[in-house]
């Protein structure tokens, strides 16, 4: 999705150029998200205008055309003040292009330029408010009707702050947004606000802060609205610090300060630890380097201050090392972030676990009447490919729900389910819609998320943190593999007075213990693997079957494959072969089959049986040295025996390289497939 990067260096000399290649690295970093053109804007050389550039396509298009538009130009001479906006966008509304691009501007002269995330809902109304006023628009985006209401309004009040100007503003939108604006009447300002998208402040000081919690101030009117009909300042609020908030908190007056505004942690990580994460409806106002946090409305439960805090983050994380795609690093990383999801929570020599985010709600989940599992695409596939030992291992019903369709359904909810949502970005907007519906009906909300600081981390009550460490290529590969392991974790813990199912956990934890050296044993696999990609790669279809425990490995096999090589692939139960699916098998058919030595190994001979009598040629995924399922094919990949729960994380991985593979054959573009966005942040 969108991405948004801002840059303020105040009192800190920067030229333009250093601000400009800021931007891009910024926006370089945010490139993961998805996006199809990108934009920046910062002051011309006399300070008197903004200049803007944008362009369709990739940040490295923008590079180029910011080289060729200030070439001849100097941009070297440095400047104390400045701040610098930047965008890449992931097209709603409009069709990628250059006149849709952000930032957006309120008026030829640029007096005010906006970068966007999300989608403002109530746009065509704002918009023929302002046409009405003898706006006229350039683009398609429901983001410029933003930009022209600030200008509007800042005719319309001239005494208001540019904060205040940006606060009234927002009051009359609707919808989803992350924003930043800036402006050549507030010289060396930013505002920037959310409503449902992320948006964080990253803040670098030369010594260290003097405050770790910034106050938040109150508008007097809190409730007020513009009436953006009314062409007096009457409305006017009058901001005031919440007084009992400023005697604990400091401001953050900084002497030389540099502010990051970005939809995400990996875009200012190389620069500062030290981050905000705002909340829907804060507003962020930077002023004579002094950072300030409002809200609109006032209440009861907010906190008097946000806290800032530090990143654990590592710039490695981020970057590619020596792989060629990110996907491909995180596919590997696999042993270790499985490693990191069980450390400091699972004892091997005492079997015991803790989860420390969930434990003081045990008690309670335990008399839940039923747990939910609700996510969307790969986090979707976590919760089927556990549920199954969710259900042995807490004798509950488990109901296992993808976002969108939970919320189209209106699924009734009680106050006694326990909603579990998984995300690996944790701002899902289908998941964190469903995760509200399900909060406002007052279940359990467990967020098991990868993202410290996400919506859905901070909306849950209790919840898991994945600890999968940053996964940047848009297809979710490790993620997967932790948001599975957390759910074991999860069934173990709720097991564990349980004298019946004593023996199963054990041989659970024991499989566990063995884990990462299996995954290394089967990403060994990789160089069969690309043999076989060869063998496929011309081919449009692909049919992955399977069943039991690893009947999600076949969704998330496919949606993998459909994802990264845009061939159509589909995940098949086994069990329901004869009931339709087996009409598509013929000799040129390709299939590959998962069949293990676990309970359903039988009924998964039957179904290869029924493959192989119709001429297909399977490829095959089966356990070590399992000669008499391996007879049925020349082409079998073989991975080490597990507990049958945990087959599914050793099953996926020859699929995750088997999609890689493709990928890379067919010349798609294996971290930013087309079309898609890492974290969907739109419903
Ligand atoms: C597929 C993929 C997506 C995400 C889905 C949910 O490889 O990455 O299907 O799993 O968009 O995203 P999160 O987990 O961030 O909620």
């Amino acid at each position: 999705m969108c991405g948004i990067f801002a840059y303020l260096n105040y009192l800190t000399p920067k030229s333009r150029q250093e601000v400009l290649d800021l931007l891009l690295t910024g926006l370089k970093r945010l490139e993961y998200r998805g996006y199809d053109s990108t934009g920046v804007a910062i002051d011309s050389p006399d300070n008197k205008n903004i200049v803007m550039v944008k362009r369709t396509g990739k940040v490295k298009v923008l590079e180029e055309a910011i080289q060729e538009h200030f070439s001849g130009a100097d941009y070297s001479e440095p400047v104390l003040t400045h701040i610098g906006i930047a965008h890449t966008r992931w097209a709603t509304h409009g069709v990628p292009c250059e006149r849709n691009s952000h930032p957006h501007r309120s008026d030829e002269g640029n007096g005010f330029v906006v970068v966007h995330n999300g989608i403002i809902t109530n746009y065509n109304d704002v918009k023929t408010f302002l046409a009405k006023r003898g706006y006229d628009f350039e683009s398609d985006t429901d983001t410029e009707v933003f930009a022209k209401l600030v200008h509007h309004l800042w005719k319309t009040h001239p005494t208001y702050s540019f904060r205040e100007l940006v606060e009234q503003a927002i009051l009359q939108v609707e919808g989803a947004f992350a924003i930043a604006v800036k402006s050549k009447h507030f010289p060396g300002e930013c505002v920037a606000s959310r409503r449902s998208s992320p948006l964080l402040v990253g803040i670098k000081t030369k010594t260290r802060l003097a405050t770790d919690h910034i106050p938040i101030l109150y508008g007097k009117a809190d409730d007020k609205k513009l009436n953006p009909d009314q062409d007096t300042d009457s409305g006017k609020q009058q901001v005031l610090p919440r007084s009992e908030s400023t005697s604990e908190f400091m401001p953050l007056e900084e002497k030389e300060v540099e502010y990051f505004f970005a939809s995400d942690a990996s875009a200012v990580i190389e620069h500062t630890n030290r981050v905000i994460y705002l909340e829907d409806d804060d507003v962020a106002a930077v002023r004579d380097g002094t950072l300030s946090i409002h809200r609109l409305k006032k209440s009861l439960d907010d906190p008097h201050a946000r806290e800032i805090t530090t990143l654990k983050m590592e710039i490695q994380q981020i970057m590619k090392g020596n792989y060629d795609y990110f996907m491909q690093k995180e596919i590997f990383e696999q042993p270790d972030s499985v490693v990191n999801t069980m450390r400091g929570r699972v004892r091997f020599d005492g079997n015991a676990i803790v989860l420390g985010g969930i434990k003081d709600y045990i008690p309670e989940i335990k008399r839940c009447r039923r747990l939910m599992l609700i996510g969307c695409g790969t986090s979707y596939h976590s919760a089927v490919a556990t549920r199954q030992l969710l259900e042995e291992l807490t004798e509950l019903p488990v109901m296992v729900e993808l976002a969108s369709d939970f919320l189209d359904r209106n699924t009734p909810i009680f106050r006694d389910d326990v909603c579990f949502f998984i995300s690996q970005s944790g701002e899902t907007a289908d998941t964190l819609m469903a995760l509200r519906y399900c909060k406002q009906r007052g279940a359990l909300i467990v967020g098991i998320t990868n993202t410290v600081g996400s919506s859905i981390c901070r909306e849950s009550h209790c919840g898991v943190h994945i600890n999968a460490g940053p996964e940047i290529g848009v297809a979710s590969t490790k993620a997967y593999t932790s948001q599975f392991i957390s759910l074991v974790m999860f069934a173990l813990v709720m097991s564990e007075d349980r004298l019946s199912l004593q023996q199963r956990r054990l041989e659970i934890l024991q499989a566990l213990s063995k884990l990462a050296d299996q995954i290394r044993a089967v990403l060994k696999l990789d160089s069969k693997v690309q043999e076989l990609a060869k063998d496929l790669y011309q081919h449009k279809s692909l049919l992955i079957m399977g069943r039991g425990y690893n009947f999600a490995t076949c969704l998330e096999g496919a949606l993998k494959v459909k994802e990264l090589t845009y061939m159509h692939s589909e995940g098949i139960m086994a069990g329901e072969l004869k009931h339709g699916p087996l009409a598509l098998v013929d000799d040129s058919m390709p299939v590959l089959m998962i069949v293990l030595r676990d309970p359903v190994y039988v009924k998964c001979m039957n179904a290869l049986q029924q493959v192989t009598s119709r001429k297909g040629c399977p490829i095959i995924i089966c356990e070590e040295g399992d000669e008499e399922t391996q007879a049925f094919s020349s082409r079998h990949l073989e991975i080490p025996r597990t507990v049958d729960c945990l087959q599914g994380i050793l099953t996926v991985i020859p699929m995750q390289l088997l999609s890689y593979h493709i990928a890379v054959l067919r010349g798609c573009d294996v971290d930013c497939p087309r079309n898609l966005a890492k974290s969907v942040t739109v419903e």
